[in-house]
């Protein structure tokens, strides 16, 4: 969570506060609970009318909404403005419908329970304008996907589909809802809108035929037949003039200056094809649209009977055409009842005036199902197939109490729905809230308020009730009209307070009243009902026949809406407003199970004039609205309550004695919350199981702090974490350290168990070789005694005699070493002739030849036969290599080759060119010499155990030192002039002499290993 993001929501709730207190929002107080006067009339009016002349057209009582319609648009409902309420507490923002919906949605989704927005007020007063808002923000505020805006768009164009087929101009609203709409909005538990319900009450059939003055019928006609494409139009067999039909004229206005229908009938083309309504699902539905307004044109004339008749009637021919109905069917069905008499069906044929009342019926049935068709075939459209569990939002938008000059049995209908959602109002709030006090024990003044309750009774009570009455008189046989009805209720419920009639009436009301009239006083005021045709339109009766003609219809939506599986009217179907009755038992009971919100819509002025604001009209609103009341007990009363458990499982971070858990019970935890928070005795009570928080700054301040809080505890819960986290990782850094180092020690200390093993063994082994030390050299001593030699030699070395001659201050030499001393001890090894001998021949071979250094210890002797210098040799012939033993002398002038006294070979050191040996270890020496003479024998080579011996020699008495090369591999010599021979020399595992195959003399000797002579 980055403090930083937080920091700058502040900022632009700031941002937002500041700009929205500008002189504009200023005016008027924003929430009537902190209205001084708060049970003034005329404060409460001030207040309203300042706000309204500001634009400012909404004002909360608490958490209800006021809003005054201003009959303008206002550049309020921006994405910018959706943005700028989304997650903002209520009071923080001026008041707005925005603010209202988005609370409710996030009340839903931290609360995981259903509400509703209850949106009240007369009639073009604004509900309708206020529920599309309400859908708006949910469309542009909820989590989207593209499945998601799938279902958002359907929701969205579900309204003007509706409307073009359920809205109407009334004198009151060009845009008047004629029906009733509950919509469910289903959220998933992320909070995006995954699917809806609508449904729909009771749709002003009656309009279909006929309109008052000034006022139109529903609009999908004027749409279709102004906006419809030539195309359509002709296969609909229209005309592009509403003028034509008589359906459209009555009202006299088909055109109106605040509609357009051109561009209305495109929306609806367009939100149809995304509501999933195929080609020949539309096809129907304008054929029926058409037919309707065919129907309108159909005209009768009496024949000479007095019955009606039809003769060669286009436009029936076109209704036929369009529905799918044989023309003779259908002419028989608009001029024909149908009789049951016994076994026997007859036809009996109608009136003209009657047959104009058929058709009126058929076209008002026909419209009226189609209605309800399409609002399925939207639920389908709108249909979440998911069953994981929803959360539901739902939207009721109601036709709003009506007054017109002449009110009629739809009125009745729609003021009573209206009587009913005020008890439910009442019920939900006034009497709730109080009986609420109650139960918790809290003490409480009563608020007086008017329960409308009475006047629902005088509508719906069993058997006493006008409802009762009505459904009575149209099942009871006889002559009943609407005038037996009025005396019926005269009798029954005269006496009721709410409840007058020209007969009953006292003089100076009865001069208000036509004999056929009777008054309610509703709850919103008086309504005085023209009793005509409220038994006609409560039966709302369609001949049997005028079904069965339908059901002959090929078109599928008509084929749908009259089903053959309809029982037929043997028992009669329930009246019209004993249906309206249980469906609004069903709405009440829906909204019962549901959190309830209030949207309280109020007219400015009758001439739907912007910047008109109407005191006397307003006052009246603000009086059945039953606002003040509402104010009264808003005040009297807490704002809010929360269960002690709930209230404080969210605060309780807010006080260290119940942070993080509270041992006692929730009502002592939240005793010691509020304590710390220091809550002031008079801003709030304790309740049996609720605290009730007086002021809604409270409980915001409590809000605040605990969004603070949250931070706060959320920043210390990451530090831990990370503590937690390095700490962890440290210990296994440590565990790593600590098995390095056991492995290491390991490791050292076999080394120190290696080195003193090896110790012990060279210290018993020095032992030994001491013990043993002057017995025969073997692998005991050998160490020893090798070290014994060394140490000798060291100490000779630096202890050497001055003079050679000098026997006596030899160091005398360990006993294994006796014989080099006794060597040391014969003056003629050391000569110094021989000495300077040695020298020489270490400075022809030391370092050339591999065995020079074993032949440094052997003592070089003067002769080997009297005054000359032999050596015993092998001489390999030169040709074949046979070896033969040989002696080689030298002389001053010459070497030989001698066998035993005879002369083998004369070589006159002149005549000698050079001599060579190899450089490994064998005992070769070949004698190069210059032979001119072809019998001369060639070089000579040749085998001498004293080699190194016989070469100094040589190279002293012949001068010839530099005459000896040493070389490497091979040696070339002459087997006589002109025929050259080879010597090759290698290093092997055995000393070997052989002629090779390529006639080369090779050579091969054992590499002898320093150490082992
Ligand atoms: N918030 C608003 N802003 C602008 N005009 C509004 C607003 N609310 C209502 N109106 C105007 O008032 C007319 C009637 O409103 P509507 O919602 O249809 O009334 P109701 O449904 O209560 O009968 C609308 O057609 C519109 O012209
Ligand atoms: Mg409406």
């Amino acid at each position: 969570i980055g403090t930083n993001s937080l920091d700058e929501r502040c900022n632009q709730i700031l941002r937002n506060m500041e700009a929205s207190l500008t002189a504009r929002d200023r005016v008027g107080i924003q929430d009537f609970v902190l209205l001084d006067a708060y049970t003034s009339e005329s404060a409460f009016l001030d207040n309203l009318r300042k706000r309204f002349h500001e634009n400012l057209i909404y004002t909360y009582i608490g958490t209800l909404l006021v809003s005054v319609n201003p009959y303008k648009e206002l550049d309020i409902y921006s994405k910018k403005q959706m943005d700028t309420y989304m997650g903002v507490n209520f009071f923080e923002l001026p008041p707005h419908i925005y603010a209202l919906a988005d609370n409710v949605f996030r009340t839903m989704q931290s609360e995981f329970n259903n509400h509703f927005i209850l949106i009240s007020g007369e009639s073009g007063a604004g509900k309708t304008e206020a529920s599309k808002k309400i859908l708006q923000f949910y469309a542009v505020s909820c989590p989207s996907t593209k499945l998601l805006n799938n279902v958002r768009d359907r929701l969205l164009l579900s309204n003007p589909v509706l409307e073009a087929f359920g809205n109407a101009k009334t004198l009151k609203n060009d845009n008047s809802s004629r029906f009733g709409k509950y919509m469910d909005i289903q959220f998933d538990h992320q909070g995006g809108a995954v699917g809806g319900h609508i449904l729909s009450y009771l749709l002003e059939k009656s309009r279909v035929v006929h309109q008052n003055h000034g006022e139109r019928n529903f609009h999908i006609f004027y749409q279709l037949v102004e906006g419809g494409e030539e195309d359509l139009l002709r296969w609909l067999g229209l005309e592009r003039n509403c003028q034509h039909y008589s359906y459209l004229v009555q009202g006299g206005c088909a055109k109106v200056s605040s509609i357009n229908d051109k561009s209305d009938w495109r929306m609806v083309q367009k939100a149809l094809s995304v509501i999933e309504f195929n080609e020949s699902d539309i096809e129907h539905l304008f054929g029926i649209i058409a037919s309707v307004l065919h129907l309108g044109n159909i005209k009768f004339v009496a024949d000479v009977r007095g019955y009606a008749s039809l003769n060669n009637n286009q436009e029936m021919h076109w209704v036929s055409k369009l529905l799918g109905i044989p023309a003779q069917v259908l002419q028989q069905g608009l001029t024909h009842r149908k009789i049951e008499a016994k076994a026997e069906e007859v036809f009996s044929p109608f009136s003209v005036d009657h047959a104009v009342y058929a058709r009126d019926a058929l076209a008002k049935a026909i419209y009226g199902r189609t209605f309800n068709w399409l609002v399925n075939k939207i639920n389908e459209s709108l249909a979440n197939k998911d069953s994981s569990r929803k959360t539901v939002i739902g939207l009721l938008d109601i036709y709003g109490f009506e007054v017109f000059n002449v009110n009629s049995f739809e009125q009745f209908c729609i003021n009573y729905c209206n009587e009913k959602l005020q008890q439910l109002f009442i019920q939900l709030t006034l009497k709730s809230e109080q009986e609420e006090y109650e139960m918790e024990g809290i003490e409480w003044e009563p608020v007086p308020y008017f329960n409308n309750k009475i006047i629902c009774d005088l509508v719906e009570e069993k058997h006493r009730g006008i409802i009762s009455l009505l459904d009575e008189e149209c099942l009871r046989p006889g002559e009943a009209t609407d005038l037996t009805l009025l005396e019926k209720m005269e009798e029954t419920i005269g006496g009721h307070p709410h409840f007058v009639t020209h007969k009953l009436a006292d003089q100076k009301t009865r001069k208000t009243l036509e004999r056929g009239d009777f008054r309610l006083l509703h709850y919103a005021g008086e309504v005085t009902y023209c009793v005509v045709g409220f038994l006609d339109k409560n039966n709302d009766l369609l001949y049997r026949n005028g079904k069965e003609v339908m059901r002959q219809s090929k078109n599928a939506i008509i084929k749908h809406c009259f089903p053959s599986t309809e029982p037929d009217s043997k028992r009669r179907p329930e009246t019209v407003v004993t249906q309206f009755k249980s469906s609004l038992v069903g709405l009440t009971e829906i909204l019962m199970s549901k959190e309830p919100w209030y949207v309280r819509c109020i007219k400015p002025n009758e001439a739907k004039q912007p910047g008109r604001f109407d005191d006397v009209l307003v006052r009246h609103q603000v009086k059945y609205l039953g606002l003040m009341e509402h104010l009264r007990v808003r005040r009297a009363g807490f704002a809010y309550r929360r269960k002690y458990d709930i209230f404080l499982q969210r605060y309780k971070p807010l006080c260290p004695d119940t942070w993080p858990n509270w041992k006692g019970t929730a009502a002592e935890g939240v005793r010691c919350l509020i304590k710390h928070l220091g809550y002031k005795p008079d801003e709030y009570k304790m309740g049996r199981s609720k605290i009730f928080i007086r002021h809604p700054r409270t409980l915001f301040a409590t809000e605040d702090a605990f969004q603070v809080c949250k931070h706060k505890l959320a920043t210390r819960i990451q530090a831990k974490y990370k503590g937690y986290r390095v700490k962890g990782d440290y210990q296994k850094q440590r565990d790593a350290a600590t098995k390095i180092e056991n492995c290491w020690r390991g490791i050292m200390a076999r080394k120190e168990r290696e080195k003193r093993a090896w110790a012990v063994k060279v210290i018993k082994k020095f032992i030994k070789g001491f013990i043993t030390r002057n017995q025969p050299a073997c692998n005991d001593n050998s160490e020893y005694l090798a070290y014994v030699r060394q140490n000798y030699l060291t100490r000779l070395r630096e202890n050497l005699p001055k003079t050679v001659l000098e026997k006596d201050s030899w160091l005398t030499p360990p006993p294994i070493m006796k014989e080099v001393g006794d060597m040391f001890l014969t003056p003629a090894v050391y000569s110094r002739k021989s000495l300077v001998l040695k020298a020489q021949t270490s400075s022809m071979f030391k370092g050339k030849k591999e065995n020079y250094p074993f032949s440094v210890c052997r003592p070089f002797v003067d002769t080997r036969i009297g005054k000359r210098y032999s050596v015993p040799v092998v001489k390999y012939d030169r040709n074949g290599f046979r070896p033969r033993l040989r002696q080689l002398i030298f002389t001053q002038e010459a070497a030989y080759l001698v066998e035993e006294a005879k002369i083998k070979q004369r070589i006159d050191y002149i005549s000698l060119k050079g001599v060579s040996v190899s450089n490994l270890s064998d005992n070769f020496l070949i004698l190069h010499v210059t032979c001119d003479d072809i019998k001369q024998k060639g070089d000579l080579v040749l085998q001498c155990d004293y080699l190194f011996e016989a070469l100094t020699k040589l190279s002293v008495i012949a001068n010839k030192q530099n005459y000896i090369k040493v070389v490497q591999g091979s040696v070339r010599f002459d087997i006589q002039p002109g025929r050259e021979g080879f010597v090759d020399f290698k290093s092997g595992q055995e000393s070997m002499v052989y002629r090779a195959k390529n006639g080369h003399l090779m050579v091969v000797s054992v590499k002898i290993i320093k150490g082992s002579c």
